[in-house]
């Protein structure tokens, strides 16, 4: 794992934006995985800001995100269609009809995450993936199990997710309590990964993590078995 520290978050948001930048015009046609939570909201400000200055586009890429609460209505104000509309689509040249988000209003979630897979797999699979990181060790919406699942799959949250996701509903009880969510293997098949982790909240997290060991209780330690991680974190979390 290739890890980037940096002095504070604007510092990490701009590394991680030039990453991803790098990447685009490398391959101006590149399939990007994206991810939500508050951690990457700052990159997206820095990719779009790139973009209207006219230093990157977006005409030519196409966006996959790793997950979204199930059942969700995507113009709910509090879906991750929503959210990257706001954070990143709406700010930039990309045309919308190549940005996929799991669909939380599908009738059938398990229908969902097999048409999901196949999207994936048309698109000639995902060249670079953004993650954030749960503070249970989640990855995407993989929650710590003893048994992790590859595929796009609908699961069940976590009370400790439902709790930390709260805060950004008007109260625990209107978390929704599952979510379609790539899957492990899913996550995996990206070429490269660009994971994303900032705050003494997340310190933990990243001590699991760096220990060299895996274990499906703590999925984002599954990360250590892929060839390409670049880790780009804020000095507090290693302290
Ligand atoms: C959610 C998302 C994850 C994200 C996590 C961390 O649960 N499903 O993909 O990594 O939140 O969010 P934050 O960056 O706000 O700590």
């Amino acid at each position: 794992m290739n890890i980037i520290v940096c002095r504070n978050y604007e510092e990490m948001s701009l590394r991680a934006a030039r990453i991803v930048a790098e990447q685009i015009k490398a391959k101006p046609n590149l399939v990007l995985g994206l991810a939500t939570g508050s951690t990457p909201e700052g990159m997206y400000a820095q990719l779009a800001d790139m973009n209207q200055k006219g230093e990157l586009s977006f005409k030519e890429v196409t966006t996959v995100n790793l997950d979204e609460y199930y059942p969700i209505a995507p113009a709910n104000d509090q879906s991750y269609r929503y959210f990257m509309n706001r954070h990143l689509f709406d700010h930039i040249d990309i045309d919308k009809a190549n940005t996929h988000v799991p669909d939380g209003a599908a009738a059938d979630p398990a229908a969902e995450g097999k048409r999901y897979e196949e999207l994936i797999s048309d698109l000639g699979g995902i060249d670079l993936q953004v993650l954030g990181i749960g503070r249970n060790g989640h990855i995407g919406f993989n929650e710590p199990d003893s048994k992790l699942i590859l595929d796009t799959h609908v699961t069940d949250l976590t009370e400790s997710t439902i709790e930390a996701n709260s805060r950004f509903f008007a109260s625990p009880s209107d978390v929704p309590r599952r979510a379609l969510t790539m899957g492990i293997g899913s996550i995996f098949k990206a070429k490269k990964i660009l994971l994303m982790i900032s705050g003494v909240e997340k310190k933990a997290a990243v001590s699991a993590l760096l220990e060299r060991t895996v274990d499906t209780n703590f999925p984002a330690t599954m990360l250590n078995l892929h060839p390409d991680v670049t880790l780009v974190c804020t000095a507090d979390v290693l302290d």
